[in-house]
């Protein structure tokens, strides 16, 4: 693409959240794990100071953004697709790492479909711009995992202008294969936990469902901002610490519109930590119904389904599954079901069916095995 050979080549991979949604921005918890399907960037160092970028969409066909010079990126400066991998650059010459770049972007994380091809794309840039400075991850004296999560975050939140929370840089960054990734979003504490649904005669079905509803991005923000405004009316730093046994006092001292948000967050919470004991203890089983439980308050409580997903999690739920929900910020894109193995073609053909009946777009179905986070692959 651009006449020379890369320096080295660095992926990350999409996620799907198991439990734990919209708690991230509430200082909560959340327990993704990493897809296998990524975004890598081949990557060389210029000497120009220019940051030069192309993406390869899913028809092979190359975009290129028009260059620009690193020095002079600044947030709202460039919009677009080219935004996220922008940012990443403008954020990490603030952090001292300065390099003009040709990157080439190409990966096979379905886009738009809520499982966090953007933040592949944001990480995956953030560990080629390290590595052409002479920085890779694990290495002695390179930043934290974890720290390049938060650069991530400043880098969409302040100069692509999204106000997400730090779920899915996380993920994308610090999941390792066959665990889900238990986070305290507050202290940062991380606990790998094995998961295997295989190994208990289970699949995690994604179920793609096609909406992207245009509404999203500004029915986040609003329920983000509602989140802020309960936890400053109860008192408290964020909705983390209203405990479940005060929440009935809790509701009664907020306005109508502000309590269904403050139970999801409380329940929500509940929910991650007991499906981790469930893991721990090796019954995922048991956990089908706490997925079911938390779409239900995200559809009921905190309003960000849509009829695709309701539509998913009831085929799928009435065809057999243990327990199914709506994963990532909603309004579209996937959910996810706990299958029985020998069930999942059957649950799948019914999804499938359910869809066709209503002349809706056939969903995306794929089997989602735990995977491993971003890493240096040449
Ligand atoms: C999106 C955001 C995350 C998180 C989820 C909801 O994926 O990027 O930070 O808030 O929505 O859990």
């Amino acid at each position: 693409m651009y006449g020379h050979v890369p320096t080295g080549v660095w992926s990350a991979p999409g996620r799907v959240n198991l439990i734990g949604e919209h708690t991230d921005y509430n200082d909560g918890f959340v327990l993704p794990f990493a897809l296998p399907f990524r975004i890598a960037v081949a990557a060389r160092a210029r000497s120009d100071g220019l940051l030069a970028v192309t993406t390869v969409g899913d028809d092979g066909r190359p975009q290129r953004a028009e260059p620009v010079p690193v020095d002079a990126l600044a947030p709202g400066g460039v919009t677009g697709w080219a935004a996220y991998p922008s940012g990443v650059s403008w954020v990490l010459r603030h952090e001292g790492f300065t390099s003009g770049a040709d990157l080439v972007l190409a990966g096979d994380v379905p886009a738009g479909a809520g499982l966090s091809s953007s933040h592949a794309l944001q990480c995956a840039t953030a560990l080629a711009l390290l590595g052409l400075a002479g920085t890779e991850l694990d290495e002695p004296g390179a930043p934290s995992r974890a720290e390049v999560a938060a650069w991530v975050q400043r880098s969409e939140n302040e100069f692509v202008g999204v106000p997400t929370g730090l779920l899915d840089q996380t993920a994308s960054l610090c999941c390792v294969k066959a665990h889900v990734l238990f986070l305290d979003v507050r202290s940062g504490e991380m606990e790998q936990v094995p998961f295997d649904p295989a190994a208990a005669g289970l699949d995690v079905l994604v179920i793609d469902t096609r909406a992207r509803h245009s509404h999203g991005g500004s029915g986040y923000r609003e329920r983000r901002a509602g989140c802020e405004r309960a936890a400053e009316s109860l008192g408290v730093p964020a909705l983390r610490d209203v405990d479940p046994g005060g929440l009935d006092d809790a509701l009664s001292r907020l306005p109508d519109e502000l309590g269904p948000l403050v139970r999801h967050v409380v329940t929500e919470n509940a929910r991650v930590r007991r499906t981790v004991e469930l893991l721990r203890a090796g019954r995922i089983a048991e956990t089908g119904e706490l997925l079911s439980a938390s779409h239900e308050s995200l559809r009921d409580d905190y309003r960000v389904s849509c009829l695709e997903l309701d539509l998913a999690v009831d085929a799928a739920r009435a065809a057999g599954a243990l327990g199914a929900r709506m994963t990532g910020g909603g309004f579209g894109g996937s959910a996810i079901a706990l299958v029985p193995r020998n069930e999942r073609n059957a649950i799948g053909d019914k999804v499938l069916a359910t869809f066709a009946e209503r002349s809706l777009p056939a969903p995306g179905l794929f089997t989602a095995v735990p995977a491993r986070g971003a890493r240096r692959d040449i």
